[in-house]
């Protein structure tokens, strides 16, 4: 007899720790339970940066001011982000991107023979020139601005990079596409200026810009010419000449 109880008691006692370890289970699956992520992966974007943007209602930058004293080392630097995708020389190659040489005031699908995306034939439909302001928010963010582009490139946020850039894709065959006068309306704190004073519109404002270009020549000429010439000792002459 008391040999049964003793095995009861043991039964019992493994019965007891079976169920405690199922209350625990269960407790514990209800406190932990799996929620599954709302959004699966990882997928980096920065739309507050972007919305932040809009709301304060970021200047563009004063191209007549900042163009002719940019600093085309630091633009030439900055190209190098470009270069796995990009030529800049004249009647360089196209490669995964098209050449960039006269692309600052030219036309969009500047380089014929490339074939771009239809995202970008349409976006030439709506902004058919390359100006300062259309090259420097496509740069800040291609898929952003030209949304489907098959430019895959993240964009560069930083303004004053980009205007530096900016100068130097202007150095590359572009030095005859003028330079805006400087516009007040987009110096720091012009949000204060008295709305009467209407942007001078383009064309008529025309003396203004002749009048700052060659200021910018000077400036930028010395880089410009740094762009070598294919030397001319020719070590294998086709047959000929
Ligand atoms: C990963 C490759 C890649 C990189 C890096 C890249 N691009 Fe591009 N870029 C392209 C492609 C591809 C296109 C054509 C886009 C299309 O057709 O949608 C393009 C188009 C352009 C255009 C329009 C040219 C035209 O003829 O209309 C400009 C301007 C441009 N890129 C500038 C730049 C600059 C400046 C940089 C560096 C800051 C850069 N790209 C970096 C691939 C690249």
């Amino acid at each position: 007899m008391s040999g049964d109880l003793k095995w009861n008691k043991i039964f019992g006692a493994g019965l007891g720790t079976a169920f405690a370890i199922l209350v625990v289970q269960q407790v514990s699956s209800a406190i932990f339970a799996p929620h599954p992520p709302e959004k699966m992966g990882y997928f980096v974007d920065a739309p507050e940066e972007a919305a932040g943007g809009a709301a304060e209602a970021e200047l563009p930058p004063d191209w007549g001011t900042l163009l002719p004293v940019a600093d085309l080392a630091a633009g030439e630097a900055a190209f190098a982000r470009c270069v796995a995708c990009h030529t800049i020389n004249a009647g360089g190659a196209n490669g995964i991107g098209p050449n960039l040489y006269g692309v600052v005031g030219g036309p969009v699908m500047h380089s014929a023979g490339f074939a771009y995306s239809d995202a970008m034939a349409a976006h030439k439909g709506e902004a058919p020139v390359w100006t300062y302001d259309e090259l420097d928010r496509f740069i800040t963010a291609p898929q952003r601005y030209v949304a489907g582009t098959k430019m895959s490139f993240a964009g560069l946020r930083d303004t004053p990079t980009r205007v530096n850039l900016i100068a130097y894709l202007r150095a590359q065959g572009s030095t005859g596409y003028a330079i805006p006068a400087p516009d007040p309306a987009r110096q720091p704190g012009a949000a204060a200026a008295p709305a009467g004073e209407a942007p001078a519109v383009e064309g008529t404002d025309a003396t203004g810009a002749e009048a700052a270009a060659p200021v910018e020549g000077a400036a930028g000429q010395a880089t410009t010419q740094a762009t070598p010439v294919a030397p001319p000792s020719a070590t294998s002459t086709p047959t000929g000449g």
